[in-house]
Parts: structure tokens; sequence; C-alpha cells
């Protein structure tokens, strides 16, 4: 993501302060900063809130919420604002005029209740919100019951977000987009803006979903604020909402916060990543006689993303260390996405413990085990002739079979893990940690 500094965008966020910093401005400020726009605010509430419930709310002087607001526009600048919590009509009546007066692109959250149950919205402030906020709206983002109360129709599914969709925008918002988090199976988000357009995401069972519709409409608000259009923006913000979900923080009794921030962070590692990777490399080519553990079809080093979610995530040598002469020798530079079966160690790895994010293998040899464990690691492995017939008739599916039974033969994540070899498969014992560099090192005492 490159942000020309000569012009960072800016987004303005209209909403309510969380004091456990999961949902309201919080979560939109860290949303905006994820995709590079500069974050401004508006506090219309104060709510003291946790993981679990709201316990007190004050709300901001609608003088001192449009005095927020001509601040940010007269002096910085708005490229697109979003709304979240607008706890009276009062306060809707004066968003409402600030938003007519100054014509920046918007989009409504019209946050109702709280994730922990609160109400969000005074029930007379509904009427409010439908006629003077959503006629000013470039997109409305509810959630299933939200477009209930807007549509005035039972939704339960994706044919009822559908009918909703359109009666919503029957009030006046240029696009409409119905969010699934709340419906059973996939989560489906359906956007009407005189079309269709329908994203899905597998669901994620997480407790951490503290700020999910917080951080869907501030990622489309940044988005409308670099210029895109509300299709694409809507592409983004479902991608960043489903990261932010799967690493969603574990905090607290109740709701966790998400982590918007998720994307950031895993791109930020790549580099090191490969760092590290090429620092394995230098230890293992500086072996002075890696005959003995250097296996037919080579060795390689692998290690992944701290948020890896696919083989794309994790990077390894393309084309593997081989022996020339006594050492062995790379042949490239490490990259993403080359290592099939290394990185589906290390993916079902992971499956059982966040923490593995590096595999390493080498040949197979009893002296090479006994080698292992005597440097105090712990060993499983599993046997390649019981693989089930099903199981070697599917792509792939032999390393995490493989694993799980190595897995619960020690009752947790080997830090080495062998197969025997069967009928034109090379026996091999692969390395299991956390740094790429540290197996390198184990390799270098076992040739010792
Ligand atoms: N468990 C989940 N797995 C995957 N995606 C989810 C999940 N829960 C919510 N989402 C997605 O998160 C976004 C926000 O949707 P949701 O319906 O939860 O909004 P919301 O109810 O307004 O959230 P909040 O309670 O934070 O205000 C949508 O894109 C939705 O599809
Ligand atoms: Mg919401």
């Amino acid at each position: 993501m490159w942000i020309d500094l000569r012009r960072v965008p800016v987004a303005l966020t209209i909403a309510g302060s969380d004091s456990g910093g999961g949902a309201g401005i919080q979560a939109d400020l860290k949303t905006f900063a994820a995709l590079g726009v500069h974050g401004t605010v508006a506090i219309t509430s104060i709510t003291a809130q946790n993981t679990r419930e709201v316990t007190a709310v004050q709300d901001v002087s609608v003088e001192v919420i449009r005095a927020q607001i001509e601040a940010v526009v007269s002096d910085i600048g708005v490229d697109a604002a979003k709304t979240g919590m607008l706890h009276t009509s009062e306060i809707i009546g004066a968003v409402a005029e600030e938003v007519r007066k100054h014509r920046f692109p918007l989009v409504v959250d019209p946050v109702m209740i709280a994730k922990s149950g609160a109400p969000l919205l005074k029930e007379e402030a509904v009427k409010s919100l439908v006629e003077e906020l959503l006629p000013l709206a470039d997109v409305v983002t509810p959630n299933a019951r939200e477009a209930e109360v807007l549509s005035g129709i039972r939704v339960r599914g994706l044919e009822e977000a559908r009918k909703a969709a359109k009666l919503i925008a029957e009030l006046g918002p240029r696009a409409v987009i119905v969010k699934g988090g709340h419906l059973e199976g996939d989560s489906v988000d359906v956007l009407y803006d005189g079309d269709f357009t329908e994203l899905r995401a597998p669901r994620i069972e997480s407790r951490n979903t503290h700020g999910t519709g917080c951080s869907f409409s501030a990622a489309i608000a940044a988005e409308l604020a670099k210029g895109r259009s509300v299709r694409d923006a809507f592409a983004t913000a479902k991608l960043l909402v489903t990261e932010a979900i799967r690493y969603g923080i574990p905090l607290g009794r109740g709701h966790g916060p998400l982590n918007p921030m998720a994307h950031l962070y895993k791109e930020s590692e790549r580099y090191s990543t490969l760092l590290r990777i090429a620092e394995a490399i230098r230890i293992l080519e500086g072996i002075e006689d890696a005959r003995k553990i250097a296996p037919e079809v080579g060795v390689n080093v692998a290690m992944s993303l701290p948020y890896a979610e696919g083989p794309e995530d994790v990077a390894a040598v393309p084309g593997r260390l081989h022996l020339v002469g006594r050492r062995l020798k790379a042949l490239a530079h490490p990259e993403f996405g080359t290592s099939r079966h290394l990185a589906k160690y290390v993916l079902t790895a992971r499956s059982y413990d966040m923490s593995v994010r590096a595999a390493l293998n080498i040949a197979h040899s009893d002296e090479t085990l006994a080698r292992l464990k005597e440097l105090g690691l712990r060993v499983s492995w599993y046997d390649r002739r019981e693989e089930p017939p099903e199981v070697k008739a599917e792509e792939g599916a032999t390393v995490p079979w493989g694993m799980r039974i190595a897995v619960e033969r020690i009752g947790g994540v080997p830090d080495a893990v062998f197969h025997t070899g069967d009928w034109g498969k090379e026996p091999m014992i692969v390395l299991l940690g956390r740094d790429a560099v540290q197996l390198a090192e184990i390799v270098r005492e076992v040739v010792k």
C-alpha cells in the first residue's frame, strides 16, 4: 500500500466512543489507518463499555458535535465520512444538517443495538434516522435486525435480505448493504444499488466480533475517501472484516475486539520472513559435510507469515537446496507460494499450535533421529503405509492425515516428525518450530 504523502485521503467518523477499544470510533480509526487513510473524528457519545456490557452513556452536546465536524471540514477537509452511534433525534438532526452543508460522501451505519444487547439509538430516533439521514447516504449498512426495523419485513435469510435492501433503497440512500453477520450459514452481505451484488465469506466461529459493523462501514468510507466505487469499497471492506474477525483479539469475558490491523501486520511481516529464510540458507550452506542429512529430493526450509491462511502465505526456496560436493547449495532466493509440500506441514502444524511458523526437511536415518532426541527435541511419527486409500486418492491430504496421527501420538505438535516412506516415497524427517533460523541451527548441531 503506497501512500502519496502529498495527497493522503481523509475520512471522518461521526460516532460514539467505546472505552473497551473494540467498536465505535476506536475501531473506525484503526480501520482507516489500516487502509492508509487519515482518520478524523466527531464524537457523538461517550460510552462506558467493555466486551460484555455498556454501563453508562453520556451524549456530547450537539454544539460540540457540530463544532468537531466544522473544525475538521474547515481546515483538514473530508473526502468521505461515516456515521455510527447517533443516540438521539436531536443528534441525528444536527449531523444531517452538517452533511447537507458540506456534502461529503456519506456511509450511514444505522447502529441500533450494541453487540452486548444495549440500545444505542433511542426508539423515537429511528424516525429521524429514516427521514433526515438516509436520504443523504451514499451507502447505508444495516445488519439483519436493523434491516427489519428499516424495511418493516422479517429478515431471516438471503431472499428476505434482498427484499429488505430494495425496500430500504426506497427511503433515499443511493446504495444499501444488508449485512449477513446475524444470519445462519456463510456470511453473505447483499448490496443493492439498482442491481444486486453479493459477497460471501465463510462464517468464522469466534467470540471476538466486537466492532465488526463499525469496521465494515469505516472500511467502506475509507475506500470512498480514496475515490473508489461503492462496489470496490464493498469488496475491500468484506476482505478486511473477514480477516479482522479471523484474527480477533481474545480479551475480556464477552465479545473481544476484532483486529482491523490484521491485514497490515501480515503484509509488514513479508520482508522479515524472507530474511529469516535467507539466514537459514546461509547456515545450511555453511555446513561442511551435509551428505548425511541431504535427502535425494533436496532440503527445503519454509516459514509462514504470522497470519498465514494458505500456501501463498508460506515462503520457501524454489528448487530447494541440493548437494554440490559435500555442501548444500540453494538454487534460488526464497519466495512466497513456492513449496506446497512443506507449506502443508507448516499450515497443518499451525492449526494445532498458532506459534509454529517454520518447517525444514532432512533425510531420515536412525542416527539423525537419535541425535535429535539427544538434543531434547520431541519426536513423533506416522507410517505412510497405513494411509487409507481415500486419503491417498485426495490431492494434498497425506500431510494433514499424517500430522494428526503424529500430534495425537504425543499430545501436541512435535519438534520433529518423521515417516519411513512408501513405494516411491523417500523416508523423511521434518523439523517444526517458530523460526527458520532456529531449525537450521538444529540441523547444524545434528551434523556436528
Ligand atoms: N462470524 C462471522 N464470520 C464471518 N463474517 C462475519 C461474521 N460475523 C459478521 N461477519 C461480517 O462482518 C460484517 C459486519 O456484519 P454484522 O452483521 O456482524 O454487523 P453488525 O451486527 O452491525 O456488527 P456490530 O454488532 O459490530 O454492530 C459483515 O460483512 C458480516 O458479513
Ligand atoms: Mg452494527
